[in-house]
Parts: C-alpha cells; structure tokens; sequence
C-alpha cells in the first residue's frame, strides 16, 4: 500500500516533467542572471530582491520578481493541515515547540518538498534549515505508512527499514537536530536515532536495534560505516527521503568520498522514489557536483534565501579587530575584554547577558585557554562559567557541553573549529577569536554563531601584530573597524613598571595548568596553525607567550623530528633529546629564550611587501569566468547564481580592502 502511493506520486511528477516547456528553465534561469546582473551593478552587493528559482515550472520567471514570500505559499504552521501535513506534526510545531510563522526559507523549502520536489536551498545560518527539513521529511515518513501518526503507531519498528536519513557534519550539530526531530516527532510513531561517530558503537547499535528507527540522523563517516557493514542490521531498503545539511561544510571537513559511496548503499531512485533536499551556506563547485549526483535532475526546485533588501549577517555584526603587541598580551587582552564586556551587560539592562564563544585555532590552545579561565572563575565570582569544546573530548563530554552551553544564560565557550558551523546557541552576544582564521569563509561562519535572530552580538579578533597583514590580506571586504580601547594589547611586558592585573591573574591562572597542555598548546601553535608568517616570528613569539604569560623560565622543548620539519635552524627554538623528561623550566637544550628580535615591524610594518590583496577573496563575479554558453541544464544555471553567493558576495573584481 505505501509502495503503491508512492509509485502514484512517482508517476504524477513525471505528468507535470512531461508538460514542462521545453524552453522554461532556460529561460528562467537568463531571465534571473540578466536581474542579478543589474542589480549587482546597481548595488554591487546583494543577490536580487527574490531569488527563489524555479527551474522547472512556467510560472517562475514571474514569481521571482515578487519580493518576499511568492504568494500562495503557506507561510503559517498553523496552515500546514491545508498542504496535507499530519495534525500531529502540526500540533508539535504549533503547541509543542510554540512555532507561529515560518522563515523564508522554510515556507520555500517546505512547499516545495511537500509538492514532492527536491530541493538545493542556498540560505546563511541561523534562517531555520533544521525545522526546513524536518517538518517535510517527518510529513514524507508518515505518508509511508499513516499508522506512523499515532504514537506507538506502525508496529514495531526495525533497524532495517529506515525511511529518512539526515547527514549532517559534525557531531553536535547531528544531535541538535535530532533533539529537535524527536520534539517534532513527539505524539507521533515515528522513531528517532542520531548515529555520530565518536559515541559507543555498538551502545547505539543496542538501542537502533531494540528501538527501531524511521529517521537516522548521522556524521557522513558513521552513516557509511553502518551501511556498509551488513552485520550491523542497519539497512534503509525503502528510503523515501534523505537530507544533506550543510553540505559545503562537509566537503570542507573532507567526506566527499564518503557521501558520494554512501549513494550505492541506497536503493536506486529508479526503484524507489527519493526525495532529497540539499542545504548548503555557499555553493561552490564541488556542492554542485554533490547535488548532480544526489538531486533529481527533472524535478527539483533551486531556493536562494538571500535577499536584496536583507543585510548578510557577517555585515550586520559590529566586527573589531585588536592588534596585540605580542602572544603574551593576548590572553591578558582577552581577560580584559571579558571583564569589560560582563561589567557592560550587568550595568545595562537593555543588553543581553554576556555570552561568548572563544574560537582558537588548535585544540590544544583551547584546552590550555579554557583551563586558565577556569582557574580564574574560582578567584572571581563574575566571571561566567566555562565550557570548551574539542576534538579531544570524549563525544559525551562534548555533547554535554554543547548542550549546557545552549541553556547558559551566561558563559563562556572556548572551541575549535569542530563546533563551529551550523550550531544553534542562541543568545551569544560575543564571538571572540584569537589568531587568524584559516580563510575569510571561516571568520565569516564563526562570526554567524552571534547576531542570530535578530538579536544584538558583536565580533573581536584579537591577532598580534605580526598576523595584522595576514588578517589585511584573508579579511577584505569586511566592515571590520580597528579597536584601541583594550590598554593589555599594547603594553610591552618586558618594559612595564607595573603591569595591570589582567597579566598577573592570567599569570597566575597560567602557573596552575598541566604542563603537558602547555606544551602541546606550544608545539601546535608553532606548526602550522598560524599561516602566513614567518617561523622565525611563530618562535619568538611563542616564546614569549611561554616566559610572560605562562610563567615558563625556558621555552618547552622540541623533538628533533619536530625541528627537521622547518628545513632550517630557528633562533630560539630548544630542541630535547629523546630521552630529556619535560619540566616546568627543565634543563637541557640549546638556548633558552632568545631575546625579542629587534625590528618587529609594528602595526601594519610589512604591509609593503605583502602585495595587497592578492587572489584570494576576489573571485570575479558574474563574467569573471570567461564566456560560457547557455547553461546546460539547472545545475548550471545554478552554479552561475551562486558563483559566489554568501563568500566573496561583491560583484565584481575585489573586494574593497579592509579599513584596519
Ligand atoms: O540551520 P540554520 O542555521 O539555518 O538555523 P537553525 O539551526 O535551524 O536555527 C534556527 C533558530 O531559529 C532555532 O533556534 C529555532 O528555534 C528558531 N526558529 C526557527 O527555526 N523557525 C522559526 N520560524 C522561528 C524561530
Ligand atoms: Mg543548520
């Protein structure tokens, strides 16, 4: 009986491809590009005022000059029960979890999926992706079987019959969108399992076993895992739809391989009717290659979200950048800031409590950072409270952390990159990072974890001087503004009379943490996680991090094999025998600390031979390709709207250079 209905639906899709205007999309599509054109000359920023795409019906080229929400969209939960959406669904999102007007993309997303497309929708984060997929995914599910509506309905569920499947990148974000389907899912049958790597195994298998499972939601590694070992019973012969979220993120995070031979464990969509509903923040080619080979090519719909009169979050955000006279004045700098930024939020009842995420870039740097600031709390009662988040956290760990982190009204979170997209904290008032991101895409996606709904947030970037001309040339084209009200940043430690007490605290703080993090924290930051800058620079800047802030009388040491990886000898650098034991100040080595090289260039020293802005950022705009013929087909036209939606996002050429 399922399989009949969906065979119905199968076969009324193919009715409505085979009265498409052979001509439509094409000319939907140019119709779109000669509108973007114009309005990124007349505006030079933003996409066109509605960019929601309809490749494939008549009536697009039309609707898309309509500003906002195409009309005869539904646009209420209340009003799903009109689109066939179960009353049990609706009740979850409308009683349940107190939802009354959907976001644009998720009326867009939601129509459309509801008419049985499928969809690649482009929108920044925070616009409401989860619940975009969820409500039609968990709608698709129950019309595979009605009895799912009920709860305890449907019969026992199995492990090897999964319906839906939701792939996501990482970890936290898997299991934030499974609390939030097994909210929506609630009153129904459906049955709910998150499969991320890291957890126990065969804890979860247990479960999905005993419980069954309609709607996995799993890590691309995991997902692949399960699925191709037949004994783990896990098997998805009937699936009826499949979610990639944040798919750019997880081509980023490098499981291209896995999603694309996760498809041959899948029925085929010859055999049984998928849907598949794509997400993504941008869209570069390799997401256009994913969507070839996981979207239907003759009956998708292509949803862009970013809209003309609509301010992209990392422009909306107060950014500022502090350039720190060393390593050593970065942690006291970011004390400041803390202290500073509580005091404001306590003295001014119109603001939010403080609530911040501290990005660094190893996580090492994010233990050695989160413990210091522990250790600080215990002193100081205003001081928020502290969670860290990283790849060496056990997944229970990490996931309450997260979670905590969610609920804290004030607090404090100090990450790596793991957690960076896609999670929903709400009320994060500071997004705080010390070192250069790795690009301008990641600044941007960290910067998206504040300013979300609506709400008031602001960005630092604490970078030390050396880093000034490698934020110059990773930043452009942000509204990034200088910021020299933070007396630790500028203060030579090794000439100060007294030193303000942010140092002697961190100091203090830093004398209390475990060695062994210190030292990992010092060989992570000296390989390669800060880019662009001299090693010789790395060293002495490092080394000073180690004497002045964390009270080290000598540099920890270095394996030789760590060395040879430099290619030549670094001033400053103490290299250990195999066999030296590690100590606070331990012996041996060659040279102690250096002194500080002269000549460190101050702020903006070595812009000359930096050569401006150079490739990077600037990736052309419309045209900026070459010529091409007509789009072959709705990817094309596709990958040409979104040649550089949310990244460089400034028309054409480069990116005006940043004001700092
Ligand atoms: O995935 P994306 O970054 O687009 O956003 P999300 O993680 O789904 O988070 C959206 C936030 O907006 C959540 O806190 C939702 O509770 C809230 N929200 C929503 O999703 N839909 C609405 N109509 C209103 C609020
Ligand atoms: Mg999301």
């Amino acid at each position: 009986m399922m399989k009949t209905s969906l065979l119905r639906q199968a076969a009324a899709t193919r009715v409505a491809l085979a009265v498409r205007p052979a001509q439509a999309a094409f000319r939907a599509s140019s119709a779109a590009l000669a509108l973007s054109r114009t309005s990124r000359s007349a505006t030079a920023v933003y996409r066109p005022a509605s960019s929601l795409l309809r490749f494939y019906s008549s009536e697009s080229a039309a609707s898309q000059t309509d500003a906002g929400a195409p009309s005869g969209l539904i646009t209420r939960f209340a009003d799903l029960d009109q689109l066939g959406v179960h009353k049990h669904i609706v009740r979850s999102l409308t009683q349940g979890l107190g939802y009354e007007t959907m976001t644009e993309v998720q009326s867009m997303t939601i129509n459309a999926a509801l008419a049985g497309k499928d969809v690649v929708a482009q929108a920044k984060t925070g616009t409401g992706k989860t619940l975009a997929f969820l409500v039609p995914i968990v709608q698709r599910i129950i019309a595979t079987d009605p009895a799912l509506a009920m709860p305890r309905g449907g019969g026992r569920a199995s492990a090897d019959d999964i319906r839906a499947i939701i792939v996501s990148p990482t970890r936290e974000l898997a299991e934030q969108i499974g609390a939030e389907a097994k909210k929506l899912c609630q009153g129904t049958g459906v049955v709910v399992q998150t499969a991320v790597g890291g957890t126990q195994k065969n804890m979860m298998l247990r479960k999905t076993r005993i419980e069954g499972c309609h709607l996995m939601i799993a890590t691309p590694g995991r997902l692949h895992d399960l699925l191709s070992d037949r004994s783990t019973g896990i098997d998805a012969p009937n699936l009826a739809a499949l979610v990639l979220d944040e798919a750019d993120r997880m081509l980023d995070v490098g499981f291209k391989a896995e999603l694309e031979s996760i498809l041959q464990f899948l029925p085929h969509r010859d055999d049984v009717p998928r849907q598949t509903l794509l997400y993504s923040a941008t869209l570069p080619k390799n997401v256009i290659s994913i969507a070839r080979q996981f979207i239907n090519p003759t009956n998708f719909e292509f949803v862009q979200t970013v809209r003309g009169d609509e301010v992209p979050t990392h422009e909306k955000v107060p950014q500022f950048i502090v350039p720190c006279r060393g390593f050593e004045n970065m942690g006291p700098t970011l004390l400041e800031l803390v202290r500073r930024e509580v005091e404001k939020s306590l003295s001014d009842t119109e603001r939010l409590p403080f609530k911040a995420i501290v990005f660094l870039p190893t996580t090492a740097a994010v233990q050695s950072y989160s413990y210091i600031f522990r250790r600080l709390k215990f002193q100081d009662r205003s001081m928020p409270r502290i969670y860290d988040i990283h790849s060496k956290l056990q997944q229970g760990s990490r996931t309450r952390s997260a979670e905590e982190f969610r609920l804290a009204k004030s607090a404090i979170l100090f990450s790596s990159d793991v957690s960076a997209r896609g999670m929903d904290f709400p009320n994060v008032t500071h997004v705080i990072q010390l070192h250069l991101p790795q690009d301008r895409d990641i600044y941007i996606h960290r910067i998206g974890r504040t300013g979300r709904a609506g709400k008031q947030g602001q960005a630092y970037l604490l970078a030390s001087d050396v880093e000034i001309p490698g934020a110059r040339d990773r930043l452009p084209g942000l509204p990034i503004q200088r910021c020299t009200d933070l007396e630790s940043a500028s203060i030579d430690v090794t000439k100060a009379d007294t030193l303000p007490d942010v140092f002697t605290d961190i100091k203090e703080a830093a004398s209390k943490a475990p060695l062994d993090v210190l030292r990992d924290t010092y060989t992570s930051l000296l390989g390669n996680a800060i880019r662009d800058i001299d090693r010789q620079d790395v060293v002495t800047e490092i080394n000073n991090l180690a004497k002045y802030t964390w009270g080290m009388e000598e540099p920890p040491a270095v394996s030789p094999k760590f060395v040879s990886q430099f290619g030549r000898a670094l001033r400053g650098l103490r290299v250990a025998d195999y066999n030296e034991s590690f100590g606070r100040g331990g012996q041996g080595g060659e040279s102690g600390f250096g002194n500080r090289g002269g000549g460190r260039g101050g702020f903006g020293g070595r812009d000359g031979n930096r050569g401006g802005f150079g490739d990077r950022g600037g990736r052309g705009g419309f045209g900026g390709r070459g010529p091409r013929g007509p789009p072959r087909d709705g990817f094309d036209a596709m990958e040409r709207l979104a040649s550089d939606g949310g990244r460089g996002g400034r028309g054409r050429g480069r990116p005006p250079p940043p004001s700092f």
